[in-house]
């Protein structure tokens, strides 16, 4: 949809510098404005995903209803607002996930980022789940969760309780901690010899892991859109069934795989930059640190 509007002031970034992909994000104090772009032919840039199955296949568990209502009105109102919000702005042609680093803004957070995150987490939230889920996960993610939970009922227990004590809406997550970028944000401790680990943690509304440079590989959603059809208020009956019956552990297996390797990827670049530094003039390091 061409879009003829000229310079008119958007109200996003009203105070972030960003550039780059992931990779190369960088956070600043630089200040800068965000214009609508004169005559630029804009298309829609995110689709409403479908679950990886179909709609009654979760039943009993989770009713067609729920999946009707949660993915084919919430999750399409969040995707077409976030569409309508985007377009011919600077945050157009950006990824998701960037989109959603840029808009949370440090917590001070731009209206993009309800509808981005909450984009991104309902995707997330589907493909963590699987008809048959449930049950235990095995291999390398059972080890990791047995290190750092001390059993795997023991992190079951700890998921739950952060899953039914946030407060209002929100979700639960498992995340693999290995952060890297600093975000300014009093949630996002330096890395430290606690890394590589992985922890759980609870958000508000449509916060997610990605703000803290977190790697997500299981959630819950626990607005009570999710649960209601089916449970009614009854938000701690709904994680138990999640985790006994929905859970794809396949899925949270296969995202520690990709976060351990985009840590590993992100510690070579570090010493490649490292040793970048050392070998160049004092004058000309900071260039090269960005
Ligand atoms: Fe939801």
């Amino acid at each position: 949809m061409a879009t003829a509007a000229t310079q008119l002031t958007c109200g996003l970034l009203p105070c972030q510098g960003f550039r780059g992909s992931t990779r190369g994000l960088r956070w600043t104090n630089k200040k800068v404005q965000c214009t609508r772009k004169a005559g630029l032919s804009i298309a829609a840039k995110f689709e409403l995903k479908p679950p990886p199955y179909q709609l009654n296949a979760l039943e009993p568990h989770m009713s067609q209803d729920t999946l009707e209502y949660h993915w084919g009105k919430h999750h399409r109102t969040y995707v077409d607002n976030l569409n309508k919000q985007i377009e011919g702005t600077e945050l157009d042609g950006m990824s998701l996930e960037d989109i959603i680093r840029v808009s949370y803004n440090k917590g001070d957070i731009l209206p993009t980022f309800n509808n981005a995150a909450q984009a991104w987490n309902h995707e997330f939230f589907w493909e963590s789940m699987k008809p048959g889920g449930g049950g235990k996960p095995s291999g390398d993610l059972l080890e990791m969760i047995e290190r750092d939970f001390g059993s795997f009922e023991k992190f079951v227990e700890e998921f739950k309780l952060a899953a039914s004590t946030q407060f209002g809406s929100g979700w639960a997550w498992l995340v693999y901690k290995a952060n890297r970028l600093e975000v300014g944000n009093a949630v996002n401790p330096c890395p430290s010899d606690e890394d590589k680990k992985l922890v759980v943690v609870k958000s508000p509304n449509a916060v997610n892991p990605l703000v803290w440079d977190y790697s997500p590989l299981l959630t819950i959603d626990v607005w009570e859109h999710a649960y209601y059809l089916d449970f009614q208020n009854l938000r701690p009956k709904y994680i138990s069934v999640f985790m006994e019956k929905l859970v794809s552990w396949d899925a949270v297996s296969s995202r520690l795989e990709q976060a351990k390797a985009r840590a590993a990827e992100r510690e070579t670049e570090e010493e490649t930059r490292k040793k970048e530094v050392e070998n160049v003039p004092n004058k000309d390091a900071a260039e090269v640190l960005g």
